[in-house]
Parts: C-alpha cells; sequence; structure tokens
C-alpha cells in the first residue's frame, strides 16, 4: 500500500507536470476495485467521459448494466487527508487532517485543515465533527447536548483511526461487527462540497426521509435527496422533510444507528457493497453514531440527541376531518352537525385555506365564513377542537394600514431578504405576491405570538396546521428571479427534483437575520413549528398542537407531521405505512397520512379500508382536496357510515393505551407505531414488512391494502398472537408464518401479541367524554402464561404534567394465575376506575376469582377467556388471583 501510494504519487506528478492534469490509467491497480465497491466520482447529472473523469484523478471502466454502477470511481489510493496530529482530551480526541495533496479543484475552494473532535458522550452514543481549522462554518442551529466529559468505559463501541490516509473506523465491541468504516474512499472537504463514505455490515437499511418509498431502503445503487420542497409525494423524490437519520440492523439482529447533522441540501449514495457516501453542499460533517443494540433504543439514543417528542392533547388523539373546499363555514358546520347526529365519533374540526378572505393569513372570509366563529363556540360547547391552516406567506400587495401581519413584519424586519436590495424578497404563494417571515430571527417569536393572538381573539382555535413551510414558492426564486452567486449555482447541485435549490421556493442567496438560505432552507418547517408552539402555549396556556408539512430532526418536541398531499389510491394508502413508521424513527411519532386520500376521487371500498388502517394512524385525519368528491364518513352510505364508525369506535377503546404509549415516548424518547423489525429484528422475514405495523410492542395491525380483497396474508413472528377483531380471542401460537386473516369489508385484522396487557375504554363520540367511562384491561398471556403492561394517565390537557409529577403510571403484571397492579405514581384528584378485566387463554377450569382477597363472580367464554367485572381505584395497588 505504502509503496503503491508513492508510485501512484511520482506518476501523479509526472503526469501533473507532462498534461498539466491529474492522471490515472484504468489499468492501474489502484483501479482494480469491485463494482459493488466502486465509490462514484463523477456524480453530475451529465454522464461522466473518459476525459473529465481521468482528470479527476479517478478510474474510468464503462460497465454495460442497468444498474447505476458509477464508471468513474476513486482509485484506492485517492489523495485525502492524513491526521498529523491527535491528542487525549476529557472528551475523547482531538486531532488535526491536512490534505495530503490537493485534489484537482472541481469543487471550488478545498478545505487544506480540518479539525476533528471525538466525544464518547455516552456509551452508546459516540459523536465526531469534522471542522474547517482555519475558519468558522455554518453549523446547524438545534440545540445539541454539550458533553465535555467522557462517558466512564467500557463503551459499547471501539474506535480506530486510520492516519494515513484518514478513516475512522467503528466497531461494535460486542460482537466486533464493524459499523462504520470510512477508508472505503476518500474523505472530500470543499467549502461547498462535503463527501463521506462508509462500509455498512449489512444490506437492512432503514429510516433516510422524508420519503415515499418501502420501508426497507434498496441499496442496489439507490440515491436519495434531501431538501426540503413542496412536492407531491411520489418515489425517488425530495420530499417536504429532511431526516438524515438511518438505522441498520446487523446480521446478528443488533441495530444501530448513524445520524447527520447537516441541513444543507445533501444526498446519499446507496450502493450493494454494502456501503452508502453521504454528500453535502455545506455546513460541517457532525456525526453521531448510536449503538442501540435493539432498534428502540436506537430512536431513544437519537432523540436523546435531538429532543423526546411533546406530549400531544388527549383530544388530539381522537379523529379529525377536513376537506379542502367546504366553501363556508355553514357546510363545514353542516358536516360536523351530521358527523353527531350519526354519532360518529369527530374530536377535531378543521379548515383549509378556503377559509381565508382572499387567503390572507389571520383573516377569514366574512362573507362565506361569516358563522365561523359561531362554529367555534359550538364545536367548544360539544367537547370538540378546532384547527385551521396557516402559510408561511405574508401578502406584501395589501394597502398600507391594512393588514397588520405585513405591517408588523416591516416594522420589526423580520422578513427574509433579498441578498441584492436588502429588502424582503417576494415570492408567489395562495394570496399573490408574498414576503416571507423568517423564523430564525430573533424577534420572530414577538411578531409570530402577536398575530396569532389577534387572530385567536376572533376565532379561538385549538390548534395550528402549518403548510407550504419548505418554503414553498409558486415562481422560481423570486418576482425578480435570483443573482448568479455560488450559493444559488454551487459548484454541484445535488439531484433535488427541478435540479436547482431556488426550484419551487426561495433564491438560495436570500439573507435571514444570521444566516443564507442555503444553510437553513431546510428548517423553515421547524423554526415555524418552534414559533407557533411557543405563541400557542402562551395564548392558551394548554398543550399546543401543531401538525407541520416540513420538518427536520427536533419537529417531534414542537408537534406532528401528515404526509402531504397523497391521491387517493391503493399504492399510497399502503406506501403510507412506510411514512408513518418512518417519522416514528424519527423521533415525531404523531404522524398519519390523509385518510382516503387527498387530491383525486376516491372510491367507497378505498375510503372504508383507509378509515379502517386510518383508524391507527397516531394522527388520524380525513382530508381532501378542493375538486375531489366528497370523502367524510357521512358522504357516503349508511353501511359504509356503520363500518366506519365501527373502526373509530375501535379506536377511541384503544385511546388509553395509544395515549400511555405516547406519555411513554415523550418520558422515554421511543416510538409509538413501529415496523415488526423493531420488535423482531431477528427475524428476517420481519425485517422486510411494510404492509403491517405495531403499536408498542402489544399490537399487530394488518390492514388490507388491496382491492376487492376479503382476507389478508399477514404474517405473525414468534410468539402467541390472539384476535382482537373477527373471532375475538382465538389463539395463534407461531414459530413465524404468513397466515390468511378474514377480512372481510367490516373488519380491519387487529391481534394482540401475547405477554402483553393493554388498557382499553368504553368508547364515546368524543374523547372528553370518552375519558369518563370506566377502563378494562385486556390481558394477553405468553407462553409461560406471563404479561405486563402498563397506563399512563393524566387530564389531557394541562402543560408540563410529566414535569410537575401530575400524572398516573400504573404498571401490570400477569404471573402465576395472579394479576397485580404497581402503581409507580398515582394521580390526586381525578378519579380512573377500572371496571373489567379480559384474560385470553386461561387453564381451566377455573373455580374462584379473587380481587383483593373478595370473591368476585366470573364468566368463561370460547377460547378459555375470562372475564370479569370489578371497581378498583387505578391509583390504588391492586391484586386479582383465579384457581
Ligand atoms: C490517550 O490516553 C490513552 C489512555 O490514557 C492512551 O492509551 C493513549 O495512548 C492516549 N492517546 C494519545 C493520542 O495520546
Ligand atoms: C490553518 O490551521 C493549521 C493548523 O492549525 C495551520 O498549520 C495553518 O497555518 C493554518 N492556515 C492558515 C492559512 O491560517
Ligand atoms: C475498512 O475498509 C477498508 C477498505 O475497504 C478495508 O481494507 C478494511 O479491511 C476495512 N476495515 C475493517 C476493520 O473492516
Ligand atoms: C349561514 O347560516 C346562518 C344561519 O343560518 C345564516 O344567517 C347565514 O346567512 C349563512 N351564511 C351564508 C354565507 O350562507
Ligand atoms: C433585511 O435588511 C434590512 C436592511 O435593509 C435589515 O434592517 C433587516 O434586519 C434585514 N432582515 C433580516 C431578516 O435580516
Ligand atoms: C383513589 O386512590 C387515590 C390514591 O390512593 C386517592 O388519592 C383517591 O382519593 C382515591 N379516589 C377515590 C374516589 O377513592
Amino acid at each position: 500500500m505504502g509503496a503503491l501510494h508513492i508510485l501512484w504519487k511520482l506518476q501523479l506528478i509526472l503526469c501533473f507536470t507532462q498534461f498539466g492534469k491529474y492522471y490515472v490509467s484504468a489499468s492501474d491497480s489502484v483501479c482494480d476495485i469491485k463494482t459493488k465497491w466502486r465509490v462514484d466520482c463523477y456524480p453530475e447529472t451529465v454522464p461522466s467521459v473518459e476525459q473529465n473523469c481521468e482528470s479527476r484523478g479517478c478510474c474510468y471502466k464503462p460497465v454495460m448494466s442497468n444498474d447505476n454502477v458509477p464508471w468513474c470511481y476513486y482509485p484506492s489510493n485517492y489523495a485525502s487527508y492524513s491526521l498529523s496530529k491527535i491528542s487525549n482530551t476529557s472528551y475523547g480526541y482531538t486531532g488535526l487532517l491536512n490534505i495530503q495533496s490537493p485534489s484537482p479543484k472541481h469543487y471550488g475552494k478545498e478545505i487544506s485543515w480540518l479539525s476533528l473532535d471525538v466525544i464518547f458522550e455516552r456509551k452508546d452514543r459516540l459523536h465526531f465533527r469534522l471542522r474547517d481549522a482555519n475558519n468558522s462554518r455554518y453549523e446547524v442551529p438545534i440545540s445539541t447536548p454539550i458533553v465535555k466529559k467522557a462517558a466512564d468505559y467500557p463503551f459499547m463501541y471501539d474506535l480506530k483511526l486510520e492516519h494515513d490516509k484518514f478513516g475512522i473506523i467503528i466497531k461494535r465491541k460486542s460482537s466486533g461487527t464493524v459499523l462504520f468504516n470510512s477508508t472505503i474512499a476518500p474523505l472530500i472537504y470543499f467549502d461547498q462540497f462535503l463527501q463521506i463514505s462508509t462500509s455498512l455490515p449489512s444490506t437492512n437499511v432503514y429510516g433516510l426521509g422524508e420519503r415515499h418509498e418501502d420501508l426497507l431502503i434498496d441499496t442496489n445503487w439507490k440515491r436519495l435527496k434531501f431538501w426540503a420542497r413542496d412536492q407531491p409525494p411520489h418515489e425517488n423524490a425530495n420530499l417536504y422533510g429532511d431526516h438524515p437519520l438511518y438505522i441498520a440492523v446487523e446480521d446478528d439482529g443488533n441495530a444501530h444507528g448513524v445520524f447527520l447533522l447537516n441541513s444543507n441540501a445533501k444526498e446519499i449514495e446507496l450502493q450493494p457493497a454494502p456501503a452508502l457516501t453521504w454528500r453535502m453542499v455545506g455546513g460541517i460533517m457532525d456525526f453521531y453514531v448510536l449503538l442501540g443494540p435493539t432498534p428502540e433504543m436506537v430512536v431513544q439514543q437519537y432523540t436523546s440527541i435531538i429532543g423526546k417528542p411533546f406530549l400531544p392533547p388527549y383530544w388530539s388523539l381522537g379523529f379529525h376531518l377536513c376537506r379542502w373546499g367546504y366553501e363556508s363555514s355553514n357546510n363545514t358546520w353542516d358536516i360536523v352537525k351530521k358527523m353527531r347526529a350519526a354519532s360518529i365519533p369527530q374530536d377535531v374540526q378543521w379548515n383549509d385555506i378556503d377559509y381565508m378572505s382572499k387567503y390572507l393569513d389571520f383573516t377569514y372570509d366574512p362573507v362565506a365564513f361569516d358563522t365561523l366563529p359561531n362554529l367555534v363556540s359550538d364545536l367548544h360547547q360539544n367537547n370538540q377542537h378546532y384547527v385551521m391552516i396557516i402559510d408561511p406567506g405574508i401578502s406584501d400587495t395589501q394597502s398600507s394600514g391594512s393588514y397588520s401581519a405585513y405591517d408588523d413584519g416591516i416594522a420589526t424586519n423580520i422578513f427574509i431578504n433579498d441578498s441584492r436590495t436588502l429588502k424582503p424578497i417576494e415570492g408567489v404563494v395562495w394570496p399573490g405576491k408574498t414576503v416571507f417571515p423568517d423564523f430564525t430571527h430573533p424577534a420572530i417569536d414577538v411578531y409570530w405570538e402577536k398575530q396569532l393572538r389577534m387572530y385567536h381573539s376572533k376565532v379561538p382555535f385549538d390548534g395550528v396546521w402549518i403548510d407550504m413551510n419548505e418554503p414553498s414558492n409558486f415562481v422560481h426564486g423570486s418576482t425578480s428571479s435570483c443573482p448568479n452567486n455560488l450559493y444559488e449555482n454551487p459548484p454541484y447541485v445535488p439531484h433535488v427534483n427541478g435540479h436547482s435549490l431556488a426550484d419551487r421556493t426561495l433564491c438560495s442567496s436570500s439573507k435571514h437575520f444570521k444566516y443564507y438560505h442555503y444553510d437553513v432552507h431546510s428548517l423553515t418547517g421547524l423554526f415555524e413549528m418552534k414559533a407557533t408552539s411557543k405563541a400557542l402555549i402562551n395564548i392558551r396556556k394548554k398543550r399546543p398542537f401543531i401538525i407541520s408539512r416540513s420538518t427536520f430532526p427536533s419537529a417531534g418536541l414542537y408537534g406532528g407531521h401528515w404526509s402531504g398531499d397523497i391521491v387517493s389510491t391503493w399504492h399510497d394508502l399502503k406506501q403510507s405505512i412506510a411514512s408513518l413508521v418512518n417519522f416514528n424513527m424519527f423521533g415525531v411519532p404523531l404522524v398519519g397520512a390523509d385518510i382516503c386520500g387527498f387530491s383525486g376521487d376516491t372510491t367507497e371500498e378505498l375510503c372504508i379500508r383507509w378509515m379502517q388502517l386510518g383508524s391507527f394512524y397516531p394522527f388520524s385525519r380525513n382530508h381532501n382536496a378542493l375538486t375531489s368528491s366528497g370523502q367524510a364518513p357521512v358522504d357516503f352510505s349508511q353501511e359504509t357510515q356503520d363500518i366506519m364508525r365501527k373502526t373509530l369506535n375501535l379506536r377511541y377503546s384503544l385511546l388509553p393505551y395509544l395515549y400511555s404509549l405516547f406519555f411513554s415516548a415523550h418520558a422515554t424518547g421511543g416510538t409509538v407505531a413501529k415496523a415488526l423489525f423493531f420488535e423482531f429484528p431477528l427475524d428476517k422475514i420481519a425485517l422486510k414488512i411494510d404492509t403491517q405495523f405495531m403499536w408498542g410492542n402489544a399490537l399487530l395491525i394488518s390492514p388490507v391494502l388491496e382491492e376487492k380483497a376479503s382476507s389478508v396474508r399477514a404474517y405473525f413472528p414468534k410468539g402467541n398472537w390472539y384476535y382482537l377483531t373477527g373471532v375475538f380471542g382465538k389463539p395463534i401460537k407461531t414459530e413465524g408464518e404468513w397466515i390468511n386473516i378474514d377480512a372481510p369489508l367490516s373488519n380491519i385484522p387487529l391481534h394482540i401479541r401475547g405477554g402483553c396487557i393493554i388498557p382499553s375504554q368504553y368508547p364515546a363520540i368524543t374523547t372528553a367524554e370518552s375519558r369518563r367511562n370506566p377502563l378494562s384491561l385486556l390481558v394477553a398471556p405468553d407462553e409461560f402464561g406471563i404479561a405486563k403492561g402498563e397506563l399512563y394517565w393524566d387530564d389531557g390537557d394541562s402543560l408540563d404534567t410529566l414535569e410537575s409529577n401530575l400524572f398516573m403510571h400504573v404498571l401490570f403484571t400477569l404471573k402465576d394465575n395472579k394479576l397485580t397492579s404497581h402503581v409507580v405514581s398515582a394521580l390526586r384528584d381525578e378519579e380512573l376506575v377500572l371496571s373489567k378485566v379480559i384474560v385470553m387463554n386461561v387453564h381451566t377450569p377455573i373455580t374462584a376469582v379473587y380481587v383483593n382477597n373478595i370473591r368476585e363472580t366470573f364468566q368463561i367464554g370460547e377460547f378459555n377467556i375470562l372475564q370479569f367485572g370489578c371497581s378498583l381505584n387505578l391509583s390504588k395497588s391492586f391484586h386479582i388471583k383465579w384457581q
């Protein structure tokens, strides 16, 4: 290697002097790299040709195949950085990297000196970053832990640094599995082009969003791109949000995660080695490696960096209804009244942009929406809530003094500036010409709260839906196009849709208070969520409820997400599952897709199946586009309404469990809904499943995703399972198999896993009412007759109940025919009653049941289901046994 290296350098110098360019011949042994290990040296859109590849000092070898195998790739000895100095610090290492020999300058300005920090933050969390040693560069302004002292030994990882040709190699200590090995390709660090590659221990790679694709990422020369964009979801596109985290499951079932904290436009290239390459056009390389070893623990380690998800108000777990095109408040109100009359659960009514006057934020149409305040007050009287859409674009064409959203923004200078004029940059959105608040501006909170507060005094909304916040712009860059500079036209443009960073958004060189849009573009949604959350807390003094289209790591601290403008198709119905489990990996568990689809017309059958799946979205909202035919439950036949009511009742009955999952996610940073592989990482079939998903570790949801199907071929990982819909209580015992489950139009297959206990509650048409009903426990024993579960409860709407210890937390355990509760934290004033217990698959015969030593009557039903009533104050520990 060393000798070759010198040889190559010699040759390089020779060629350089001879031809005035870098040159490497494909026949050189340094080009002898297996196809699957080739790392692309010419990722530009135009295909490379021999000369321009070789002038980069790369190897050129065409391959005839349908895959995107690069023809131009890095030779094994490509000049990179060497680690010239390394020293111990209290937190780990600090080092200095120097470029070995300058790279061909095809990407502008190369950074010759890099500083390296390796921080042993926790035994399960390693942090390393590479910065410019001489100049400060843009870094993502979100708050992350500052660790000044290394964690105590032992760590779960081993770290090795390659000095000569710099590389970082991270192994899992327990298994020796190489998790990260950057020596497979050169490290590249230009001002506007940064690149690092790593091998992967397996092809089981997940995460990396926002995507509208299958759960398992294709590692066969697949390119993913990240740049917030107003893009109706489809495969291979950069969508609304940027989440640069992947989770990989190693061959032995251990899982780890890698998070790159970088908000610039970027892309990832996956290849079958397996390996992947990160490419970004700015910022620094700021990596976290998370050691798991379970997928759920990876998510908890991830949220230990970006923040744990907020606790949503209980009402927001009810059913939401919306459409674009109600046309009037009276029509909106009619739907609400019809839903009530049909006794179909609904907690929240929404309005899309048609409520506004001329699409102006913080206004409502005084003619068509004349009764909006009355509608909202009627909702409140009926224990229901109201949410409306707000867009970031503020009209700049209203007469002076008539529109405070614009006037106040001008007065406080909070609009994003055009870099040429240092005047607010103008784009076009729904209201016509608009300017855009800088949500990273230090004065934004005051401005934003003032606007929301003024509107709230007229229409007392309960939550805010923030849309178009990529930010979306109907003209390219601005109404006076964009200047020509390195922000608009960087040396390398990732393969984003529209082929330009300013496509459907603002000019990249636009100026925020402290930043260029180039750097903070993909943070627009996150910072708008943050400002909106603060404003809502101050205005309502209750838990904020926000749903945002654009998101970035930390979004889960402030709100939830819906998957945007999907279509009413069976395909999008299926794809919604991967999207919701992905966002749970990203620390945004409150997520859902538009039930029955947004654009296009649904069919009655599709809408039934979607309402069934959607009743298991953590955020459950039926939403429709302007010209699409009606798809609210009450728009359909009586039979269909009955089915939709039934599935929503099922959701409402399971809300105590769903809420407990949210509370636990808030307290521990984990997921609410998850892919099967999260619970079964050793099961090779489960690793690929994205047609089913789970709530917590207990419920398996196997929706119908095909037209005219009356059964589902569902996969059951090893264990005991019990039907909750269909033949209630029927057991399944399996080593892992596909089973056909009956799914007539009226049913969604739902199973509880043996080993779990979940709380449930009689449903009602709002959560305010269902919350007053007594609870039941559903107990599903595993093969040893053991089960566990928990319940979190609080008033459902106050701020900081976790922090103020104003919540109930009860653990339930079944063992040796004895069900006990352990009160970890009790509720003071409110009383919550347990009135019924259902235990699956008990060993018969049973002669007596004792609740706190008092004999209770009971029934044994089909499949040996034991059922009995009780009246227990859940804030007090109890014990129940049977014999
Ligand atoms: C850092 O400290 C460790 C243990 O104290 C030692 O083994 C190692 O050689 C030191 N490394 C450097 C680069 O000084
Ligand atoms: C950059 O930093 C390195 C390492 O500290 C130093 O050797 C070099 O002189 C610096 N270069 C400039 C231009 O300041
Ligand atoms: C890291 O990758 C290099 C280049 O492919 C390889 O030679 C080396 O063996 C790898 N290191 C480990 C520990 O796997
Ligand atoms: C809405 O209904 C109210 C009450 O019936 C009525 O006074 C009002 O004119 C209606 N508004 C519109 C725009 O039709
Ligand atoms: C925009 O430029 C003006 C000067 O024309 C300045 O006062 C203002 O602070 C700038 N706005 C932002 C968001 O930086
Ligand atoms: C339920 O139990 C808790 C905890 O012991 C107690 O504070 C509360 O008063 C009880 N409620 C009723 C109605 O007995």
